[in-house]
């Protein structure tokens, strides 16, 4: 489906419902069973560059968590052991989806991501290593903090239903109503994500910075445009206290 698509759907339904019909992300299968045959249906030689680029990924094998973790010792300075990191200016990794993981470190790496401090660690990565990494970390559950009680109402409000005057979709449509995404449909995880962070990057695609020219990183600009400081403070919040568990928030009392 294309994410335009997708975006028409969760504006027309607003509340989300229709979209958030999606499988949990649990029932989702591996995609590893497909490969082969996409390798087949689509030779790299005769096949446009990024077409060729999604059969060379698809041929690899699947991230092996044990080799994962060994590789992913570097990462761990920031983003902690076991991807829960102890500063929030670091995002929590933990629970994130292999699939996720693998797209971002090669957005880092293609600079259309810019950010100084993760380009350094990953531009010798190679595809197999970020699966590794990715199976590692994904296989590992985030901690979730906790909300900010004066803002976690509104958060949820908007969570989970949106905005219909200002035409914001529900965040749920596409992350899940306990904030655990959807690996499938390439919608990461964001429950229990530091609010810091969450922040961020809202503000950044508020802003209409999404990761240069990719098109799929332009699904949050598109989502986020013309959503203000005190919408985007109480989405982090929420978001933050966001269980796996349950679909709620925790707030402090
Ligand atoms: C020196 C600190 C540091 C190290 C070491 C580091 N990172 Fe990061 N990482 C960051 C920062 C800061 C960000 C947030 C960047 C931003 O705001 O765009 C980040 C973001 C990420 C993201 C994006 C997360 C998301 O939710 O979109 C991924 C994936 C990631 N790092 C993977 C790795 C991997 C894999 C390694 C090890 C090979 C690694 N990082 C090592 C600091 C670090
Ligand atoms: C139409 C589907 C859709 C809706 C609705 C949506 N998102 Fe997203 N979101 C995405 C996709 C796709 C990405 C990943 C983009 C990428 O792969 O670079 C994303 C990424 C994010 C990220 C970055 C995660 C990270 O780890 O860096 C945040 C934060 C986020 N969304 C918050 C929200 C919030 C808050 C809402 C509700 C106001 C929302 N999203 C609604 C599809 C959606």
């Amino acid at each position: 489906m294309s994410f335009r698509l997708v975006i028409a759907l969760a504006a027309i339904f607003g509340a989300g419902s229709a979209l958030a019909a999606d499988p949990p992300a649990a029932a989702q299968p591996a995609a590893v069973p497909a490969a082969p045959a996409m390798t087949a249906a689509a030779p790299a030689d005769a096949a446009p560059k990024a077409a060729a680029a999604e059969v060379a990924a698809a041929a690899l094998k699947p991230g092996d968590a044990t080799s994962g973790q060994a590789k992913s010792a570097t990462c761990a300075a920031c983003h902690g052991m076991d991807g829960n990191p102890a500063s929030s200016q670091y995002p929590k990794l933990a629970g994130q989806h292999e699939d996720y993981i693998v797209r971002q470190v090669n957005l880092f790496k293609s600079h259309k991501r810019e950010n100084a401090v993760m380009m350094g660690f990953v531009a010798t990565l190679s595809e197999q290593d970020m699966h590794d990494i990715g199976a590692y970390f994904a296989a590992k559950a985030s901690l979730p903090g906790v909300a900010d009680a004066k803002l976690v109402q509104r958060g949820e409000a908007l969570y989970r239903g949106g905005d219909k005057a200002s035409g914001l979709p529900a965040c749920m449509a596409c992350h899940g109503p306990d904030g655990r995404g959807n690996p499938g449909a390439g919608y990461p995880q964001l429950g229990g994500q530091y609010a810091d962070y969450v922040t961020l990057k809202l503000k950044d695609f508020a802003a209409g910075k999404g990761y240069s020219d990719d098109e799929r990183a332009k699904v949050m600009v598109t989502v986020a445009k013309g959503l203000g400081e005190q919408d985007i403070a109480a989405l982090a919040t929420y978001i933050e206290g966001l269980h796996a568990a349950d679909t709620g928030s925790t707030a402090a009392k």
